[in-house]
């Protein structure tokens, strides 16, 4: 694991912007895998500031997110859908066909979740997966205990995960209690990882991370398996370590 450390939330979202735009530059066709959480979302405005100070196009860019919660429409201010519109989809010139999200209101949730991956492996595989790291491991909705064979499926949320996100709803009672997650090894088999790890909070997951055995209980520690994958971290992050 390739790690780049970050004075702060910003130099991190800078350094994160950085190697997208890279790589969406240098592209003639490209598969974004994007996350949504806290996280991103400071690296989502530096990529839309980009793209209206430098122009840069994502007319070349298909994108897959991780995940989505059951039961919220698109249109429901705490759906993926809702957020990945607000906060990057809607500044890009990224064309409407070539932006993929789990349907979380699918009458058939495992249709979709087979759907959802068959489409990943038919539109070539994600050439640059975006991760967060949960506080207990997890990535996407990959719950601790979740096979490293998974592939795209639905998940019961952990009450750790609807507490941690109860903080975008009204209450802990309106999180839903399932989600539509790409499988642990839909993302591991991306060429390539990014994986942003940011703020006090998650010092000890990343120690964790870093310093733990490879185990299903805490999924992200597969990632040290994967062949390419850059973790930048600010220091409240990384504290100590
Ligand atoms: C959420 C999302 C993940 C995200 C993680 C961390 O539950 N499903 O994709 O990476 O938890 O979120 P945050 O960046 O808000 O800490």
């Amino acid at each position: 694991m390739k790690i780049i450390k970050a004075d702060n939330y910003s130099e991190l979202c800078r350094t994160a912007a950085k190697i997208i735009i890279e790589k969406v530059t240098h592209a003639d066709k490209i598969n974004l895998g994007l996350a949504t959480g806290s996280t991103p979302i400071g690296l989502y405005c530096f990529l839309v500031d980009d793209h209206l100070r430098n122009h840069t196009s994502y007319h070349h860019v298909k994108t897959f997110n991780l995940d989505e919660y059951v039961g919220l429409h698109p249109v429901d201010r705490n759906s993926y859908h809702y957020y990945m519109r607000e906060h990057l989809f809607h500044h890009l010139d990224l064309l409407p066909e070539n932006i993929y999200l789990p349907n979380g209101i699918s009458l058939d949730l495992d249709a979709e979740c087979e759907q959802y991956e068959s489409l990943i492996v038919n539109q070539g595989g994600i050439e640059l997966q975006l991760l967060g790291l949960g506080r207990n491991g997890h990535i996407g909705f990959n719950e601790p205990g979740t096979s490293f064979q998974s592939k795209t499926h639905v998940v019961a949320l952990d009450n750790s995960t609807r507490k941690a996100n109860s903080r975008f709803f009204d209450s802990i009672e309106q999180v839903p209690q399932h989600a539509i997650t790409m499988g642990m090894e839909t993302i591991f088999s991306s060429k390539e990882i990014l994986l942003l790890v940011s703020g006090e909070g998650k010092a000890g997951a990343l120690q964790r991370l870093l310093e733990g055995e490879i185990l299903e209980e805490f999924p992200a520690s597969i990632l040290k398996k994967h062949p390419n994958i850059t973790v930048i971290a600010d220091n409240a992050a990384i504290g100590s370590n």
